[in-house]
């Protein structure tokens, strides 16, 4: 396996999910870990990732020196190849040009990690500081026009630096100089999400044995994974799914007809839908709905558990479908002054509940659950749902939430989406909803002046959510759901479709 050292680079998931498609297994840690964890962790070799900080300044990230003297191979990109070089006893500047974008790499010497590409690469540069010298143990094989040093390697310390972002669509070969470290490091190409399903039922039985588990549901991806899974180990399955009233339109029916199809005999829907929209009533403060949503869902679960203690003995066992960007941005947000926003199904369900945590899907990538649901049988349709967010409509009606609003916004959303499939872009898209803003706005419709609510539609394409860039739906259909939406939903009169990246703006309006 390999481990990588996040740096604070916005591409450190890429990285770890590019050596997972070539077979070897990656997890990321942070940068403070010691020469002891690495030990422990006994990786095949070691990627350092970019960084947004500059290795001139005396505070930036720093990397525990000792793990350079365990003969480990580690491969530096970016920040991670300058550090490397200036741990290395060379010299990092801050006053060279700095490079942007696409970029011609020209190989000068032959090497084993850049073997195989030929004599002029097009890479992705993002830096602002470049290596001036290095020892002269140290082979420099690759060069830009304005960057002598674009990649070096020293095979006797097992050291190796890219400038470039090598896990970027933007280097063509870039997975061929990955190909190349993992080779470097003998790492075997043993990691497959297929092969994972008996190992995990196996896991999962081993833990659980005679016990009963409980499995909060929502009718996505995640639960539904988890649940199928925990399903294979036991039959002492029961699953929850809270109404909160902040569900899409026929979700209830939708998660119903669904674990009935998975056989999932124990399956219960808690109408909890008054008791959410009476404590959210006139509140508008986004990171207070959130905190409302989440708190007041781990009362009406907590009670769940312990009615069906009642009624059919202990439970042991609480099943999450935490996957792995879940619990990494978690851990990276505590470290970071500022959340950006409240998730409340990490670490949501309180230690007092007695509860043990199961989380079969902790190390996986979204696409990678998605995979592994095929292999336990479940449909398509099931599984290329776009993902949906655990406070629901909250978090799509900007401001105060009311009866009204969440009518509007669930028939919306519904032509939206169902347009969407009609014209077969629903698969092409990460992420597509409704948002009602809180604004209203004049229109004419049969002559007569109207003050209507505005719909934004967004739709985002991306591979975790991490980035996301805005879907180009063409204007055909884009034409087709807005009419719809204004013919068809009372109270609308106007919709804007959102053309905003993440970053800067996030997916989710609040
Ligand atoms: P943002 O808005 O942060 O969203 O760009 C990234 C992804 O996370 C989803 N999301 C959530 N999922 N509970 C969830 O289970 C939440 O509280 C939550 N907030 C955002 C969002 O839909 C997108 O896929």
């Amino acid at each position: 396996m390999i481990t990588i050292i996040d740096f604070g680079g916005q591409y450190c998931h890429l990285i770890a999910r590019k050596t997972r498609d070539l077979g070897v297994y990656s997890e990321i840690v942070l940068n403070d870990v010691s020469v002891e964890d690495i030990q422990k962790i006994k990786p095949d070799g070691i990627i350092l990732s970019g960084g947004p900080a500059s290795v001139t300044k005396k505070d930036s990230p720093a990397l525990d020196g000792n793990i350079l003297c365990l003969g480990i191979p580690i491969l530096g990109i970016c920040y991670g190849h300058q550090l490397l070089a200036k741990m290395s006893n060379g010299n990092v500047s801050s006053k060279q040009v700095k490079e942007y974008g696409k970029n011609e790499l020209r190989i000068i010497k032959k090497s084993r990690l850049l073997n195989g590409l030929g004599k002029k690469e097009q890479v992705w540069m993002s830096h602002g500081d470049t290596i001036m010298k290095l020892p002269s143990c140290f082979d420099v094989i690759a060069s830009t026009k304005t960057c002598r040093i674009a990649a070096f390697e020293n095979n006797a310390l097992k050291l190796y630096g890219v400038q470039f972002h090598p896990e970027v669509v933007h280097t063509p070969h870039g997975e061929r100089v990955l190909a190349n470290f993992l080779k470097i490091c003998n790492a075997k190409k043993s990691w497959s999400i297929k092969d994972r399903k008996d190992v995990l039922i196996k896991e999962l039985k081993d833990t659980i044995k005679d016990d009963a588990v409980i499995v909060g549901v929502s009718g996505g991806v995640d639960s539904l994974v988890t649940a199928s899974l925990i399903r294979h180990a036991t039959d002492k399955l029961h699953c929850v799914f809270v109404d909160h009233g902040l569900c899409r339109k026929y979700e209830e029916e939708y998660a119903k007809k669904l674990f009935s199809d998975i056989k999932i005999k124990n399956f219960y829907v808690v109408d909890a839908k008054k008791l959410f929209l009476s404590r959210l009533n006139g509140v508008t403060d986004p990171e207070e709905k959130r905190r409302i949503i989440g708190r007041t869902f781990i009362e009406v679960f907590e009670k769940k558990v312990e009615d069906l203690k009642k009624k059919y003995g202990e439970i042991k066992y609480l099943g999450q479908g935490t996957i792995y960007p879940d619990r990494i941005e978690s851990a990276q947000a505590s470290k970071r002054a500022s959340v950006i926003k409240t998730h409340h199904n990490v670490g949501g369900l309180p230690e007092k509940m007695n509860l043990k945590l199961v989380e079969p899907l902790r190390d996986f990538y979204k696409d990678e659950v998605r995979v592994l649901g095929k292999e336990l049988g479940l449909n398509h349709e099931w599984l290329w749902r776009h993902p949906f967010p655990g406070p629901g409509l909250g978090v799509r009606i900007v401001g105060e939430i009311t009866d009204e609003k969440l009518r509007i916004l669930r028939d919306t959303d519904y032509i939206f989406i169902e347009e969407l499939k009609k014209s077969g872009h629903y698969s092409k898209i990460w992420q597509a909803f409704a948002v009602l803003l809180p604004v209203k706005t004049t229109g004419v419709m049969g002559d007569e002046r109207t003050y209507e609510y505005l719909i934004a539609l967004r739709a985002v394409t991306s591979r975790d959510a991490m980035t996301a860039d805005w879907a180009r739906i063409p204007e055909q259909v884009l034409d087709r759901i807005s009419t719809r939406i204004v013919n068809e939903v009372r109270g609308v009169n106007r919709v804007v479709y959102d053309i905003t990246q993440k970053p800067p703006a996030t997916i989710e309006y609040e």
